[in-house]
């Protein structure tokens, strides 16, 4: 099976030196590539700007913004069978790029900011042959916010995690994570290190593709 994962956070330059990003470690994201890898698929891993060592067998695309990750999945997903959307895509970025460092006044300064494309609700759900995952980190209502999340962003199966606890979660090495199905159907995992979390889901996500193939659709 193909599998093409995103990983990491993106950066949205404010100017030469400056950026918004979030605190997205990758290890999730690396981890899941390197699960896949082991259970003997064909990985293509797009990563926004992360410390960890990427599977030596990956295809590794390296990208810093929402609009490069953007491009990266649109020219890549064609390609797949499987579309892990782990990475943590900035929500938000900077109106204006200032060409040249911003000084620093004594007066408050303030940045507008516009929303990013959203890749995953951007993704056709007529004409595609590949199964979508999505993930979902929430501080609060972590099921009700990824069941809203899976049918406005026509996922196949959303991983949500709350990321409000420090032992689970954004660069945590170990996860807690609930996974929803389109059918309705939810299944629970307990805390486990994120290699673990992610040998367990490259089996879900196999599995919901082979029975996609055999039309017994999930
Ligand atoms: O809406 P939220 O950012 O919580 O959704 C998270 C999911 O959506 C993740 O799978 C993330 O990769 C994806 N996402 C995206 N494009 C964005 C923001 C998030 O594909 N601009």
């Amino acid at each position: 099976m193909r599998f093409l994962v995103t990983a990491g956070p993106t950066r949205e330059p404010i100017d030469p030196v400056r950026y918004l990003s979030n605190r997205s470690s990758g290890k999730m994201g690396y981890a899941i590539a390197d699960a896949a890898i082991e259970a003997g698929h064909n990985v293509v891993l797009i990563s926004g700007p992360a410390n960890v060592e990427p599977p030596r067998s990956a295809e590794l695309v390296s990208v810093s913004t929402s609009d490069e990750m953007f491009d990266a999945v649109h020219e890549r997903a064609r390609d797949c069978d499987v579309l892990v959307m782990c990475a943590a895509v900035a929500d938000y970025k900077p109106k204006q790029f200032s060409k040249n460092k911003i000084k620093k006044h004594a007066a408050n300064l303030s940045l507008e900011l516009v929303p990013t494309r959203d890749i995953l609700a951007s993704l056709s759900k007529e004409d595609r042959h590949y199964i979508v995952v999505g993930f979902a980190a929430e501080t609060e209502n972590v099921e009700a916010n990824a069941q809203k999340k899976l049918q406005e962003k026509n996922c196949d199966i959303v991983v949500a995690n709350d990321v409000s606890r420090a032992d689970s979660g954004m660069e945590s090495d170990e996860n807690e994570v609930t996974i929803l199905f389109r059918n309705g159907e939810i299944k629970k995992n307990s805390r486990a290190p994120k290699k673990i979390v992610a040998r367990e889901l490259i089996k879900i996500f196999a599995n919901v593709y082979e029975k996609r193939l055999t039309k017994k659709i999930v």
